[in-house]
Formats: structure tokens, C-alpha cells, sequence
């Protein structure tokens, strides 16, 4: 990899111990994916690691290290959000002894050093960082030094922002040098698509569905989806980015991808059109029945397969504010439907606390209180990512969280049902 001058310079030590390691660990990172040279990161970071898991020792010790060589990031960043809410989420004696003394008990000295080296402030835990609400919202081309695979997804995908799909710390890493290996997805070789998805569903497909069956067919590789824009037409409003967050998180979970074209709607697609696909890409048509092989081949990982559902989770990745007042719109008509005036299972939902201090000030914020739903800023991953709760009864219509935990996965109409008591 050619380095400038300065950079070499800071590889050699001129700025410190520490700066070198840092720069050392993106020069590597880099030389192992075939980049040429780093490039500046133009804004603001938003790091995946979020969580004080004690055993994570080596991360508090290198965090002090860069606190005590009074390193900061350039622009304030984000971070993906806490695993824990004692005041939304109740939980039992014995969860949240697991949670405070075993696994997070570091929680509150890691939020510290965030601080410390320039997290933006008490609202920064979300990974819909990109949301207005929240402001960590990259323009078209900027730089970014970002991990969290819904959230990079987005970024490149709906806003034209160039990111890789980077690890923990790396993020952090380049976030405080303020510059990254140019490889992948930061090139424009690398942002062309090698498949075609031609959807031809007789609707429009779940979001969640039709993102884990085109991530399971193209695993990290860039799509091009044809035939969405019927349903979805070719403006980026309100339902379009919440239906694109969904669908994007589901691609980059149940796969890996980092970017995905949307004809005639995401911003490339449209400056580029079919110029933007590679020659030899492959072809993955998706109708109803594959929609419906992919739906039917989740497993169900609960112990008993039958058992009644304890808690149910939504918004993974967080809600926007669109989707907050849509759900409180469905759970009204399903209450109606059972004739019940509250939710028949315990239900989270959650969102990043920006948007929920804007929900709050509305009257579908009451509603939502008065059916008995819980609003949260949690990361439902973290919660259930333990013995206790993941031996839970857990339902979920989030694709990424039935892909990484043992919750069980519905599509929206019905997961409404379960919860309102519909039979
Ligand atoms: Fe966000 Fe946690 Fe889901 S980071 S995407 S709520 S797993």
C-alpha cells in the first residue's frame, strides 16, 4: 500500500506509541484486502461496539491506552445501542444479576471512556444512526469508518456513502485517524453488481423476507434489484427508507451484503442505471412460492417448538418514527379484531432514543402505552444473547435477530395477531 508522507510518519512513531499501532492495525487490515492507499474518512463514525461485556478486557485496555495518549475522534460518533434498560425492560432478579455482574458488568466504565475519546452524547446509542432524528446521516460519496452491518448497508446502499464492512475496534480505529484502506466497497469497481434480482411477486414482498433470501442467495455480493419499484415507486420518503432499513439488515444478516442497487429508487441505480452491472452477473428470480420456500425454511430453535410466546420483540433494526405510529396503528385495529384492550403477550419495541423523545410528544404515544407495548432503546440482541433469556419463548419479526438468536420469526400481520390475541 503507498502511504504519504504523513502517514509513513505516523507508522514510524512521529506522533506516538500509539498512533502507530492504530495505523499499523489499517496499514495490515488493508494489505490483507488488496488496498492501495488510504483514503480521509469524511464524517462522522458510528462504532458496533456498544456493549460492556466484562470478558472483553483487551478492548478496555486499548481504549485507555488512547485515552491516556489523548487521541479523539475528529467528528463526534455514534454507537450501535445498550444492551440493557432496567427502567423499559424489567426483567427478573436473576437476569439482571446475570446482566449487571456477569455480562455487562462494564457497561458504565466503557460508556466512560466512549466519552472520553468523543462520543457525540446520551442519545448516541442506535444503529439507525442515519435517521435525520439522530443526524449521523452521510451524504452522497462521503468516506466512512463504520461496522455495523445494518447500518453500513444503509449508508452505501440509500444514501451513496462509501463503506466497508468493517470489524469492531477497526471502525473506532479509522474513526480516530480519520482515514481507511481503499478497497471494496469504497471503489467504484467494487460497487458494481454481480447479481441481477429480479423480483416478480404478485406483491410487495416483506421486507424482511425478500432482504434474507437475496443475502442467502448472494452472500457478499452487490445486487441489483429489478421490479421493487412498482411497489415502491421511485422516491426515498418516509416508508420507503423504513421498508430499504428493514430489507437491508435483513440482506446483510441472513448474508453479508454491504450494498444493494434498487432500480429506478437507490441513488446510484439511478445516476447509473444497468451501466452499473457487471457483465457475467448471475440472475436470482424471486416469485411468491420462493418467498414462501425461504420463509418456510427458518427453523424454529425454541426447546419446545409449541411453547406459547413469552416476550416479543420489534424493531431490530430500531423503528423510525413512521414506523412507530404504523404499528400503533395495527395494534388498534388487531385489539379491535380480538375486542381485548391490551396486548395479550409482553411486547418491546424499540428505537433510538431520539426518535422516541419525538414519539413521545405524540398521542399515538399514549395509545401505544395504554395497549401495554414497552418503548425501548435497547439492541434486542444483546438482551436475549444470554443463557436466560435466549432459553425464552421469544418472537420477533426481525430477521437479523431470528438469525443470531433463537427467537422465532413472523411476518408483520401476524406477529400483530399473536400479540393482540387475534385468533
Ligand atoms: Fe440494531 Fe441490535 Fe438489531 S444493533 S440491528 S437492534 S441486533
Amino acid at each position: 500500500m503507498k502511504l504519504t508522507q504523513e502517514e509513513q510518519d505516523i507508522l514510524d512513531g512521529k506522533e506516538g506509541q500509539t498512533k502507530a499501532k492504530i495505523m499499523q492495525t489499517l496499514v495490515e487490515f488493508g494489505e490483507l484486502f488488496g488496498a492501495d492507499k488510504l483514503v480521509p474518512v469524511t464524517t462522522s463514525g458510528h462504532l458496533v461496539t456498544s456493549f460492556g461485556i466484562g470478558l472483553l478486557k483487551p478492548v478496555y485496555r486499548i481504549m485507555d491506552e488512547i485515552i491516556e495518549a489523548g487521541l479523539k475522534t475528529p467528528f463526534p460518533f455514534t454507537v450501535d445501542p445498550r444492551p440493557i434498560d432496567y427502567e423499559n425492560v424489567k426483567c427478573g432478579v436473576l437476569d439482571k444479576l446475570i446482566f449487571s455482574k456477569i455480562m455487562y458488568s462494564k457497561q458504565k466504565h466503557y460508556e466512560e471512556q466512549l466519552s472520553k475519546i468523543g462520543l457525540k452524547n446520551k442519545n448516541a446509542f442506535t444503529c439507525t444512526c442515519y435517521l435525520e432524528e439522530v443526524g449521523n446521516t452521510p451524504k452522497y460519496g462521503d468516506i466512512l469508518s463504520w461496522a455495523e452491518s445494518s447500518a453500513v448497508v444503509f449508508a452505501n446502499s440509500v444514501l451513496g456513502a462509501r463503506c466497508n464492512r468493517n470489524s469492531g475496534m477497526l471502525d473506532i480505529f479509522g474513526a480516530l485517524i480519520g482515514k481507511v484502506p481503499n478497497f471494496g466497497l469504497l471503489t467504484d469497481e467494487g460497487r458494481k453488481a454481480n447479481w441481477i434480482v429480479e423480483v416478480k411477486t404478485t406483491s410487495l414482498p416483506e421486507a424482511q423476507i425478500l432482504g434474507s433470501a437475496i443475502g442467502m442467495k448472494v452472500m457478499e455480493d452487490v445486487p441489483y434489484v429489478k421490479g421493487l419499484d412498482r411497489y415502491l415507486g421511485t422516491e426515498l420518503n418516509d416508508e420507503v427508507i423504513s421498508y430499504l432499513k428493514d430489507f437491508g439488515a435483513a440482506t446483510a444478516s441472513n448474508g453479508a451484503v454491504g450494498l444493494y442497487h434498487i432500480e429506478n429508487l437507490t441513488p446510484e441505480a439511478k445516476k447509473f442505471n444497468e451501466k452499473i452491472i457487471n457483465k457475467d452477473a448471475k440472475v436470482y428470480v424471486i416469485d411468491d412460492a420462493e418467498l414462501e420456500r425461504v420463509y418456510k425454511s427458518y427453523p424454529v430453535m425454541w426447546k419446545k417448538t409449541d411453547s406459547k410466546p413469552s416476550l416479543c420483540f420489534i424493531g431490530c433494526p430500531h423503528l423510525t418514527f413512521y414506523q412507530l405510529n404504523k404499528w400503533t396503528e395495527k395494534i388498534e385495529e388487531n385489539l379491535k379484531v380480538s375486542g381485548r384492550r391490551k396486548i395479550k403477550i409482553r411486547t418491546i419495541m424499540t428505537s433510538s432514543p431520539d426518535v422516541v423523545e419525538k414519539f413521545k410528544q405524540t398521542e399515538n404515544y399514549i395509545k401505544l402505552k395504554n395497549f401495554g407495548v414497552n418503548l425501548s432503546s435497547i439492541c434486542p440482541l444483546m438482551y436475549t444473547n444470554n443463557p436466560i433469556a435466549g432459553s425464552k419463548p421469544i418472537i420477533t419479526n426481525s430477521n437479523k435477530l431470528r438469525t443470531y438468536s433463537k427467537s422465532r420469526y413472523y411476518k408483520d400481520d401476524d406477529i400483530v395477531k399473536i400479540i393482540c390475541g387475534v385468533k
